[in-house]
Order: structure tokens, then C-alpha cells, then sequence
């Protein structure tokens, strides 16, 4: 893959195995301890009314990044947190980041939502950068975590 591909940001509807694979792909660049996924779970995920996948396709269909964007109606208003950004080590750097942040940002525009949250660990400066440049700003919060699993 070379940085002159037109991407296209494509919000896929179904599972399908090439689309499991590019994402097993992409999952251990984000985080070593991501499960890959299976065709039901990503099926599951896409068919949620919560949740957005963005992919980032070229011309044949390669996939060079993705995004969730998960959007949830509570009492202070329409609210949606980004979760799983990740550009393939091999595209990085072309504005792909980018370009899957914005289209997440404009359809929680089209949503309707107030906010749009997301966290970011300290070591991560390209995904700072990401963010700031398309206007996120680092909030005076805590963010806890409550481990289910260990009850
Ligand atoms: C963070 C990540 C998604 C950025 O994707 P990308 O396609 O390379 O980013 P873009 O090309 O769209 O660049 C967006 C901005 O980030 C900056 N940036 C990109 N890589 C950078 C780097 N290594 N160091 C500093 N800034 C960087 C770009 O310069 C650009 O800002 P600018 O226009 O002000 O110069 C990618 O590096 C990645 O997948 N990292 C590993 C997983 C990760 O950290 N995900 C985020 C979880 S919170």
C-alpha cells in the first residue's frame, strides 16, 4: 500500500470474513491484549443501533483504517463516545486518521449528539495530534474503570 491510494470512508452494514480479517489485522496495532473478533461478533457489533463502524477502503477494497463511533441517548442529551482508532502501520501519516475522526464527527452531527467523548493514554501522541487538530480539547476529568469480569 503506498500513501497516493484514494481512500474512501465506507460504514460497512454486514460481516463478512474479508472484512473480519482486515480487522484482526488492525486490532493487535491498537492494543496487543484485543481478542480478534469472529464473523457473529462483528456481525453483532455492525447490526447494533448504537454502534458505527467506519473502515477506510481503497479502490479493492483493502482496508487501511477504522473507528467506532458509538452514539447513546441518557438525560442530559444525545451523547457518543469514538472507541478502536487505528490506521495500519503501513498508511499512517496520509490523513486517514483524519478523514475516519471527521465522517464520525459529521454523522454524530447528523445524529444529533451534544458531545462526543473519547480517551486516549498519555503514550499515544499520534492520536493526541489527531484529535486536537480536528478540535477535540483534553478535558479536567478522571476516568475510572470497573472490571466486571473480576466479581
Ligand atoms: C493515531 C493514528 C490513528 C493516526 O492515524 P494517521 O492516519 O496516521 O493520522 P493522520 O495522518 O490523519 O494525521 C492526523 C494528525 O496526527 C499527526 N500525526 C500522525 N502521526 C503522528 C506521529 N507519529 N507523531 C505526531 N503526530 C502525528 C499528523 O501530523 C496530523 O496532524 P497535523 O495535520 O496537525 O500535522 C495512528 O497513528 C494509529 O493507528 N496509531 C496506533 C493506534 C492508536 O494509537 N489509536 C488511537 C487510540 S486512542
Amino acid at each position: 500500500m503506498t500513501t497516493s491510494i484514494e481512500w474512501r470512508i465506507e460504514q460497512p452494514v454486514r460481516s463478512t470474513p474479508e472484512l473480519v480479517l482486515a480487522i484482526n489485522q488492525l486490532l493487535p496495532q491498537l492494543s496487543q491484549r484485543a481478542s480478534p473478533i469472529t464473523l457473529e461478533s462483528l456481525d453483532e457489533m455492525i447490526t447494533a443501533p448504537s454502534s458505527h463502524l467506519f473502515v477506510a477502503q481503497d479502490s479493492d477494497g483493502r482496508v487501511g483504517g477504522m473507528l467506532t463511533l458509538v452514539v447513546f441517548p441518557i438525560l442530559t442529551g444525545q451523547r457518543a463516545w469514538i472507541e478502536d482508532v487505528v490506521v495500519d502501520t503501513a498508511v499512517r501519516g496520509a490523513g486517514l486518521g483524519r478523514l475516519l475522526t471527521q465522517k464520525a464527527i459529521m454523522l454524530a452531527s447528523e445524529l444529533g449528539v451534544t458531545t462526543v467523548d473519547l480517551t486516549s493514554r498519555s503514550g499515544r501522541v499520534a492520536a493526541h495530534r489527531l484529535y486536537e487538530s480536528v478540535g477535540f480539547v483534553v478535558r479536567d476529568t478522571s476516568v475510572y474503570r470497573f472490571v466486571v469480569e473480576a466479581i
